[in-house]
């Protein structure tokens, strides 16, 4: 294990979220998504001040207060920064730029954005940078309280403040992991070049950018050489090292009372076999594309009918954006195009599970026996690597060449192209068909391979870099 570092992590979404609940009590509940998931085993191991968005009104109160001292679920100790913009901002950053905008064009997605804006420029800057600039503030503020501590920016959402802080502190030990697809230099046409150009300028500010897959890496020295030239002057050092996620909790979360006692209420009346997905309620997920390939599977394999069913946990996610609001209403109406087609009385081909209940989701991860990961691209997907490390049941992972995982996971997974339904439909078939010593064995080979680059080995390789980058800079 790395030794003890200090860190300031920095991502829009904490590893906590604060609430009232209606009775006027503060609530708090883990972050949501994977990276969150990901990154929170980083405070046990590190001495971590994280700077997050406050997201809600109770966070906004509570940054007032300054810096909160934490306890994680394991009883490690952090400190947390909550930076607090004004609404108006915080909407244009996240509702118009980061999420659909950014999010859409990295994963291939633009024709999905509902309504282009008119000028992207205003909520570029009074949205976007201006969070960025708050951001960069609370970063400089704990650099100066601990100018040693080396700087983790995280994703999307924060490409302009390494910038904005190496202008202030050239001196400072900055790293940023894109956790989401990169596009190349075509990818990014369609976006104002000037805001592809702070993008890739904020980012070429890190001493290391990294990313998930060699793929991403590419196209973002594809991207650096199109806007900025061969030249450009300061050449952060670019790594590939695939997120992970902390084996051990998962494996104890798997086997504990909490998810056990989940178990039966996953499905009334569970079928033979047993089709899950967990993911987000978003486009880039393909959750659509999965239903209809389960409900082709139906019309060609007319004995697994009430023999077989699928279970789709989806999150509600980033429900305040009109193009998340119509994709949760389009995931219902194609959920409910194959029930209608294909369900009976007493059986419910696909059932779509809204809640957010992240331990009910460590509960499905037990039971499947088919696990379908379909999205269109992926920076990397964490459903693929955390649900074989709980499966009781000798679970067969279907993965689309466009996750991120796929190119660790390729040997012991069936794979799938995320636009060829039929293909799915035929990929869900041959998982289902597979003989048990396969499916073992592939589920054993999943485990090992996670257990050996667990969320350890990413989080030394992240500080290795940065290391090395800071020699080099020397
Ligand atoms: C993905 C992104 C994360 C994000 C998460 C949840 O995993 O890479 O940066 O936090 O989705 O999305 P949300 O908008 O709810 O934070």
């Amino acid at each position: 294990m790395a030794s003890r570092r200090r860190l300031i992590v920095v991502s829009n979404r904490g590893p906590v979220a604060y609430d009232r609940s209606p009775a006027g009590e503060r609530v708090t509940r883990r972050g949501a998504g994977g990276l969150v998931t990901a990154l929170a085993p980083l405070v046990s191991r590190h001495e971590v001040t994280w700077v997050a968005s406050a997201m809600s009104a109770e966070e906004r109160a509570l940054a007032e207060r300054g810096p909160l001292e934490e306890t994680a679920a394991d009883g490690s100790r952090y400190r947390l920064r909550l930076v607090s913009v004004d609404h108006e901002a915080y909407r244009l950053y996240y509702d118009v730029v980061a999420n659909p905008v950014l999010w859409f064009v990295q994963h291939g997605l633009w024709e999905r954005i509902l309504e282009p804006q008119a000028d992207l420029t205003g909520p570029w800057r009074d949205g976007y940078v201006a969070v960025n600039r708050a951001f960069a503030d609370a970063v400089v503020d704990e650099l100066d309280r601990d100018p040693g501590a080396a700087v983790l920016f995280q994703d999307y959402h924060l490409y302009v403040a390494p910038r904005l802080v190496r202008d202030r502190r050239p001196a400072a030990l900055l790293a940023h992991f894109v956790h989401i697809p990169w596009v190349g230099r075509e990818g990014w046409r369609v976006l104002p070049a000037e805001i592809v150009r702070t993008i890739h300028d904020g980012l070429l500010a890190s001493d290391t950018v990294g990313f998930h897959t060699e793929r991403w890496r590419s196209a973002f020295l594809d991207s650096c050489e199109a806007c900025l030239g061969v030249g450009a002057p300061r050449r952060p050092l670019v790594t590939v090292s695939p997120i992970s996620v902390d084996a051990d909790e998962f494996e104890a979360l798997g086997a504990s009372a909490e998810v056990r006692r989940r178990t039966p209420s996953l499905l009334p009346d569970r079928p033979e076999r047993l089709v899950l997905r967990v993911d987000r309620t978003d486009p880039s997920k393909n959750a659509t594309r999965g239903f209809e390939a389960f409900g082709r599977l139906l019309e060609r394999r007319q004995d697994l009918r009430g023999r077989v069913a699928m279970l789709a946990l989806l999150h509600p996610s980033r429900l305040s954006i009109p193009e998340y609001r119509a994709y949760a209403d389009e995931l219902q109406a194609a959920a409910a195009v194959v029930n209608a087609a294909h369900g009976t009385d007493d059986w419910e081909p696909i059932t779509l599970d809204l809640r957010d209940d992240f331990l009910l989701s460590v509960a499905a991860y037990r039971d499947y026996d088919v696990l379908l990961v379909n999205p269109v691209l992926d920076g990397l997907n964490l459903v693929a690597k955390e649900a074989p490390l709980v499966n009781a049941r000798d679970g067969v992972v279907v993965l689309s060449r466009g996750a991120g995982a796929f190119d660790e996971l390729a040997p012991w997974v069936v794979p799938c192209d995320p636009l060829d339904v039929e293909g799915q439909a035929a990929a869900l078939e041959a998982a289902l068909e597979l003989p048990l010593d396969t499916r073992r064995r592939w589920l054993a080979s999943i485990r090992a391979h996670v257990e050996a680059h667990d969320l350890d080995a990413w989080a030394a390789a992240q500080l290795e870099a940065l290391d090395r980058a800071s020699t080099m800079r020397a």
